[in-house]
């Protein structure tokens, strides 16, 4: 066996969100990004000290958990980071081998391989730490039935919202603390078999202002990747740093979700209120002369402020909204592929010059 096969992984299993209030982050969630309800876990299936919520779109899955007590892990880490990404949840065929192959290049265990059991099935789960607090989980659930893992309930509530054609995690990025991006990019690659992939322009990212580094680690069969973003000194505070100053620590800075009709799924987030940034209107005027031809009409894609940009094997379409919680953390990106593997190097700086817009108008930039 090759040594890059020792981690095998099928895909996100889920995404887990340490919140002030999960069920208001589900409401939120439903009604804004479409997510459907799935499974509830709370006091009444018999948990004490905390709740549940889990909402699934296509192949998103992303849980919502609160704790009922003060000074648990949950409430320690809602007060200190706010709401945020707690479990990056990957899909496997053996979570109990993932733990030791991982544990055994190094990784620190968070929970060791435990199998749960209900009327529906057994699930094999086990946890490793990543940047800041952040965990990954191993999970197995190829002799699971149920809506999510045992002890969760079906959660059927009367309440529905229609889905707006988000398909799967593209890619989630991590943000990490000053001088820790080879420390981070070493981990993937040695203690979870993970590769650099080659980015198109290796050039350092930055504006007047703002400075970051960026690599992208993928596993082997690219179903997961993770670019890890490290502040770089700019003239003012880069938006890296400020996250790193409102999380308090390294931690998720965005979840990508693929769509298949970018100008279609936009359109509906913005009517349900998901607030996008917006470069300026001249990014249009040479948008064609950059990327060449395109299927999309440029005036929806100049109306919705989605951005395009093209590398050698194709073109992709891509837009970030405002952060979704108070402190300027977590934001999601809606991107559509269209040949592209890359992540809109082209679209940095535009972008970037619109984040300073924000951080002036919250004073941290
Ligand atoms: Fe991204």
């Amino acid at each position: 066996m090759s040594d890059k096969d020792f981690l095998p992984i099928n895909g996100t299993d889920y995404v887990e969100f340490y919140v002030g209030n999960a069920k208001q982050a589900a409401y939120y969630y439903q009604t804004a990004f479409g997510f459907q309800p799935v499974a509830y876990s709370g006091l009444e299936t018999g948990w004490k000290d905390r709740v549940s919520y889990v909402l699934q779109q296509d192949k998103i899955r992303l849980v919502f958990t609160t704790s009922l007590e003060p000074d648990t892990d949950i409430s320690r880490h809602v007060d200190k980071h706010g709401d945020g990404v707690k479990f990056i949840a990957l899909w496997v065929d053996d979570a109990r081998k993932s733990y030791e192959e991982t544990v055994k290049r190094g990784a620190v265990p968070y929970m060791e391989p435990r199998e749960e059991e209900d009327a529906n099935g057994k699930v094999v789960r086990s946890g490793i730490y990543t940047y800041g607090e952040t965990v990954h989980i191993f999970v197995d659930r190829s002799k699971y039935n149920g809506p999510f893992l045992p002890g969760f309930r079906e959660w059927n509530p009367y309440y529905k919202t229609s889905k707006v054609g988000l398909k799967y995690v593209d890619h989630m990025v991590g943000n990490v603390n000053w001088g820790e991006m080879d420390k981070w990019v070493n981990f993937y690659a040695d203690v979870m078999g993970f590769q650099q992939l080659v980015s198109f322009d290796d050039k350092d990212i930055s504006t007047e202002y703002t400075a970051l580094m960026s690599k992208v680690m993928t596993n082997g069969n690219e179903r997961i990747k993770f670019p890890i973003n490290e502040p770089a000194k700019g003239k003012k505070k880069s938006q890296i740093e400020e996250y790193i100053d409102f999380y308090k620590d390294s931690g998720v800075q965005h979840i990508a979700l693929a769509t298949d009709n970018i100008i279609e799924t936009v359109s509906e987030l913005r009517n349900r209120g998901i607030e996008f940034l917006r470069v300026p209107s001249t990014y249009y005027d040479t948008l064609l002369d950059r990327v060449g031809n395109i299927d999309e009409e440029l005036n929806s894609l100049k109306d919705l402020g989605i951005l395009v940009d093209r590398d050698d094997e194709g073109y992709l379409l891509q837009i970030f909204s405002k952060p979704v919680e108070d402190r300027p953390t977590v934001f999601y990106e809606i991107i559509q592929r269209k040949g592209a593997r890359s992540f809109g190097k082209g679209n940095f700086k535009a972008l970037f010059e619109a984040i300073e817009l924000e951080q002036e108008s919250r004073g941290t930039l």
